[in-house]
């Protein structure tokens, strides 16, 4: 079971209480990287795209290397695009195949971003895609999108709503987490979660993964966050393994790009690996 959609990814770790990873990858290095990790734990995984590495490596691209990667694999796997506002961007990555899209209209007042997710929803399902919603921004700049300032929290009220009215796949509700490095460990509202899953039994994404503890990620899954994004640390895992080996291979005066990839793939792969472990998703595919 390769290229798997995110709403069934995300249900069975929903029901079974595990999570899935979600890992935003920035070039073909770390996208084989996070498969091979998968793959080898047997776990389901979800690959994240920014709007940034899109545009960067440019759709068609991406889409080729993810298709020609992501067929191969045996066990659950689908591509995901992370934060968007843009609906431009929302709808060609869904024509050229995403699986599914966080629209990000945390920006916009409630009831527009309310009408025009009932839109992204409608626009997803004629792939067969699915959907991610957040009515506040996650504090934090994330590859050029975001704030520093955390906004203000909806009311449990206005969650409800918004998931009942849109048809969201999978919710991100602000619970006082952070994209980027925290400067010591955050102090989380899970009784959101819980208030939240309770009444409406749907799916939770985490954001802001790096850097919160092993506790924290097991009680947030247990509680119905079924979807656990990583970007700070692959990024810091990517940059120091590189950073490392070059080091190295100025000392020795030894130029080999190959064995340059092949300590980077096991590096990242590693980290990968460390995180499938602790959501619990090894062996769930
Ligand atoms: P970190 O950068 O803190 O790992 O958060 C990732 C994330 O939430 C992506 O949307």
């Amino acid at each position: 079971m390769p290229i798997t959609p995110f709403k069934v990814i995300l249900k069975d770790a929903f029901d079974k209480r595990y999570g899935v990873g979600a890992f935003n990858i920035v070039n073909d290095l770390t996208l084989e990287a996070v498969l091979q990790a998968a793959e080898a734990a047997q776990s389901p995984v979800i690959v994240q795209t920014s709007v940034k590495t899109v545009k960067q490596i440019g759709l068609d691209v991406l889409y080729t290397m993810w298709f020609e990667m992501a067929r191969k694999t045996t066990v659950p796997v689908c591509l995901h695009l992370d934060h968007c506002p843009d609906r431009a961007v929302i709808s060609a990555c869904l024509a050229r195949g995403w699986d599914s899209v966080l629209f990000d209209a945390s920006a916009l007042p409630y009831q527009e971003n309310r009408r025009q997710c009932i839109e992204v929803v409608a626009e997803a399902k004629q792939y067969g895609a699915g959907v991610e919603g957040e009515i506040e921004g996650i504090k934090g700049v994330e590859d050029g999108i975001g704030s520093d300032t955390e906004s203000a929290r909806q009311t449990l009220e206005v969650s409800l709503d918004f998931i009942r009215a849109t048809g969201i796949d999978c919710f991100a509700p602000a619970i006082g987490n952070a994209h980027g490095v925290y400067k010591e460990t955050p102090k989380l509202d899970a009784q959101r979660v819980t208030d939240i899953v309770s009444v409406q039994p749907l799916p939770m994404a985490l954001h802001g993964g790096t850097g919160l503890t092993n506790e924290q990620f097991q009680d947030l899954i247990a509680r119905g966050c079924s979807k656990v994004n990583i970007s700070t640390a692959l990024k810091i895992t990517y940059m120091q393994s590189n950073l490392a080996f070059l080091r190295e291979a100025e000392a020795k005066n030894k130029w080999d790009p190959p064995s340059l990839f092949k300590h980077v793939n096991q590096a990242v792969r590693e980290m990968v690996t460390g995180y499938l472990e602790i959501f619990g998703s090894v062996g769930k595919a």
